[in-house]
Formats: structure tokens, sequence, C-alpha cells
């Protein structure tokens, strides 16, 4: 009951504050605007969340697609109801639409309107240009929105977010204080996030914040979840922020898997809400977009240096080669390992075979974490002199500088950590006629890489966007951002150009003939 009264008042100001409706006694409520995604050719989900006045009960709801603001060329419409079972959330999927055309949509509950949305759907056939904007890692308490703002204000096709939509964390962890106190950006609910309650909840603080809401307003979304929609590090049989007291695993991501596609507008699969959530959609003749799940269905336990090296508890020092090789031999190089799961591997091949076959210019690979090698930077005590690098942290960096030493990648909770998996996928690359464009979020920081094979010859591209609010590299290692750029690509060959000190977002344009990233 706590969570309606709050939901309700939080969704009343952001509503009052925009003018879509004006009577604090509604008998119906529209509590956090209104939101597109999933677009095919002919038709797109559309997304809402609207409150009858007396708790529990159901409410009829009508939507209308015009291709007019003013909704006097309505040109598909129909009704559904909300009620608790979904947290009062609504996706319908709007078919019989036109392709690659702009609409506009709102929803209707006892006389009163939501706002009003636009979107766009697919082109089918010849396309001669499409423009996506990419985020990732949108964390409510380390700051505004500000890169949604500009996203919501830019002409685009698409928005695709690659997750970290919401974090799980408690009050004051994973927080900037300035955000908390002073832009009063705290969180509910007030404890870690791990109940179905929980995780609704936390989407809907997320979704009163009004740039966010904004950008679901104007453009559509195409989505997957990382880890932070789950729980820190997830894996398919658990996480690293999935402790004793906390309740079953499985049950948590059930929970959470439930609220993401209540509050997402992504379409549901056949299977429910428990289903996979890779997919591909058909960008007219121009591209297919192939959506991955790296986080979860699939993927096996993240090894971690400091865990998983059997001379880990002797962390400074020189580590033996022969361990190093051990660790690289039947650790990391464990050909049994995956990312993705041999179901959705063998998915991703049919997917780029026939994105290729159909004759599809660009295979564009929407998915979490970097796949593109990253290299241990070389950084020494002196480099490290007079900042703040704690102690631990430094020792840390003297570990992984033997390891460095050594031709060991920097972060193994990505495709490095899974070197075998991303050589299948590399030799799916291969294939002649693809042309791959990766693209990751999850680090916070902006990257492009060259994908290169066994012979050092150009397979793709990787775009690396950064974060919406999370904070990124800079902000535990204190060092000119240059010379962290300068360090990061002379220690990994596939690396073009990294940017380690700003947020933002990734405008990926495509034509026939060429596709630009700024
Ligand atoms: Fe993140």
């Amino acid at each position: 009951m706590k969570r309606r009264i709050f939901l309700a008042g939080l969704g009343l100001s952001a509503i009052a504050t925009r003018g879509y409706t004006a009577n604090a006694e509604a008998s119906a409520r529209f509590t956090h605007g209104v939101a597109s995604g999933d677009p095919l050719s002919d038709r797109v989900i559309l997304w809402t969340r609207v409150i009858p006045q007396e708790a529990g009960t159901a409410l009829t709801v009508y939507w209308h697609v015009a291709t007019d603001q003013a909704f006097a060329h309505v040109v598909a419409s129909g009704q559904t109801s909300a009620s608790e079972a979904s947290d009062y959330t609504i996706k319908v999927d709007a078919t019989g639409l036109q392709p690659n055309r702009r609409y506009f949509y709102r929803f209707n509950a006892r006389g009163i309107n939501s706002a009003t949305g636009t979107t766009r759907t697919l082109p089918d056939g010849v396309a001669t240009n499409f423009t996506i904007g990419v985020a990732s890692c949108s964390n409510f308490p380390q700051g505004f929105f500000n890169a949604y703002r500009h996203m919501a204000e830019t002409d685009l096709d698409l928005v695709l977010h690659l997750g970290d939509y919401i974090y799980e964390y408690p009050e004051a962890e994973y927080a900037n204080d300035y955000a908390r106190e002073v832009l009063r950006r705290s969180v509910v609910p007030q404890h870690e996030v791990i109940a179905l309650e929980d995780y609704r909840m936390r989407y809907g603080l997320y979704r009163t914040d009004p740039d966010l809401q904004a950008l679901h307003q104007r453009h559509p979304f195409i989505c997957v979840w990382d880890d932070h929609e789950l729980a820190n590090d997830t894996w398919r049989e658990g996480a690293e922020n999935h402790n004793e007291g906390e309740g079953d695993f499985q049950q948590r991501i059930a929970a959470a898997r439930q609220a993401y596609h209540e509050w997402m507008p992504i379409r549901t699969p056949n299977e429910g809400d428990q289903g996979p959530i890779y997919r591909r959609f058909e960008i007219g003749a121009l591209a297919d977009l192939i959506m991955l799940d790296t986080r979860l269905v699939g993927r096996d336990r993240g090894l971690e240096y400091a865990q998983d090296m059997l001379f880990a508890p002797a962390l400074v020092g020189e580590a033996p080669i022969a361990d190093v090789a051990a660790f690289k031999d039947q650790r990391l190089n464990d050909p049994t390992r995956s990312l993705l799961g041999q179901i959705q591997e063998e998915w991703l091949d049919e997917a780029l075979r026939k994105s290729v076959d159909r004759g599809a210019v660009w295979q564009v690979i929407g998915q979490q974490v970097l796949m593109g090698s990253v290299g241990i930077p070389s950084i020494s005590a002196d480099d490290l002199a007079g900042t703040q690098v704690p102690e631990e942290l430094r020792q840390y960096i003297a570990f992984m500088q033997t390891l460095g030493a050594h031709g060991m990648p920097l972060n193994l909770d990505a495709w490095d950590g899974y070197p075998l998996c991303r050589d299948r996928v590399k030799a799916m690359f291969s294939r002649k006629n693809s042309n791959p464009v990766v693209l990751a979020g999850d680090t916070h920081n902006a990257w492009a890489f060259n994908l290169l094979d066994d012979h050092a010859q150009p397979l793709g591209i990787e775009i690396g966007t950064p974060s919406i609010s999370s904070p990124g590299m800079e902000s535990y290692l204190p060092l000119p951002a240059a010379d962290l750029a300068a360090a990061l690509k002379a220690a990994s060959p596939e690396l073009s150009a990294v940017d380690t000190s700003q947020r933002g977002w990734s405008e990926i344009s495509l034509t026939p003939q060429s596709m630009s990233n700024r």
C-alpha cells in the first residue's frame, strides 16, 4: 500500500508539471507517460501505465494510432485492460501500419487521455539511411539523465538501450552523494531490489524522470537487459550481488524478468516473460539488427583474477608464468565455456546467415559487453604518485601489471573472459559479404574497435557506448584521459579510440555505403 501511494504521488507531480491532466481527483491516472518499442515494418509495441482511483479495480483502456497529432486520421485502434496483475502497465502490439513512417499514439481510460507519443516503423525494402541512438547504464542516484534529454531532442529512427536501465542497489550504494543529497535522487525502495514489488517500484521511480519520459515519448526503443536489471554480474545460475539471505536466485530472476516485461516496451516472446529476449529485426535491405542476451540465458560463471587464479592469495608481486599459463589453458580457454549458451550461439549463426543471404548490407549486433579485446594498460607506481588512489587499488594495479606482461586481458566480465566463444562468433563474422557492426554498453566509457581475426585481418567494427550517468574509469583511475587512452591503445591491438572521461550516448548512422558514429 505504501508503494501505491508513493507512485501515485510521484506520477501526479510529474504529470501535473507536464500538463497532461489537471485533475487530481481524476478517476484514472496515467502515472508514467507513454512509450513504444520493438518496431517492425508493420507494427510497434505501445506502452503506458494507468491506475484507477479505486484500488483493485481493472480499467478498460482504449488506444489509437494516427498519422496526425490531432488524431483526425486514426489508422489503428483497440481496447485492452489494466489491472493489478501487471502492475497496471499495458502493452499492445499495434499492427497494420505502413513501413518507415512516423505515427502518433495515445491511450484513453474513463475519458481521460494519456500523453501523446510519437513512434516510427522500420523501413521495408530500400532504405537510404537509418540513425540509431545507443544508450546504456543510466543510474538514477548518480546524476540527472541529461544525455537522455539530448537524445529526445535529436532526430533518431530508434533508441537502442543496451542495459543497466535501472540499478538494483540500496540507498547510498553505488550512488553519488551530491546527486542524492542536493539533486534529491534517492532511490525507492531504500533496500536492495529483490522481490517483484521491489523491481516494479524501482522501474516506477526511474520512469518518473522527466528526461527519460521525454525520450520514451519521442522515439521507439529496442532494449536488452544487462546485469543490473537483475543483479550485479549475473550469469545463468547466480550473481555477484545475490547473497545469503536474499532467497532463491531463480525466483529473484523470475521476478526481475516479469517486471522488465511489464515496464519496458519490449515484445514479450511467445514463451511469456520468462522466455528468451534475443531477437532479430530487419531494417529493410539496409541492415539486420540482431539483439543478444550475453548476460543471463546461457552465460557461464565469469572468471575473476582475484578469485580464480591459483596464486590469488599472493596478490602482490610476480605471478609465476606457469600459473598464468595454467589459468589460461584450463580456465579461460575452456572450450565448453560460453557467453551465449549453445542454443543462442546456433541462433546467432543462423541469424547472421539469413542476413547475409537476404543481401542486408550491415549486421548490427546490439548486446551488452565489449567484444573487442582490451589489454592491461601499463601503469607504474610513479604514474599514480600524487593521486587519491587507495592502497588496496594500488596493490591490485601492481598485480595486474604482472598479468599484463603475459598479455592477459583487463576485464574478464566481457567477451575477453570467454575467448573461445568469441572465436566462434568471429568465425561467423568471416562469412563472405558480412559487415558486422557490434554495439556494446556496460563499461561506462566510449570505445571503438576494429575486430580482427587470427591473422590481424579486419572482420568488423565495434562501438562501445558511454554511460548515461554511471561513473567511468576516470572515477577510480584519476589519470589524464589522454595518457590512459594511450596506455589502453598500446595494450590493445584492436582498439582504435577510447574516451574514459565523459558521459553520453552514441549516434550510429547507416547508409548502403557507410556507417558512421559520433
Ligand atoms: Fe552499468
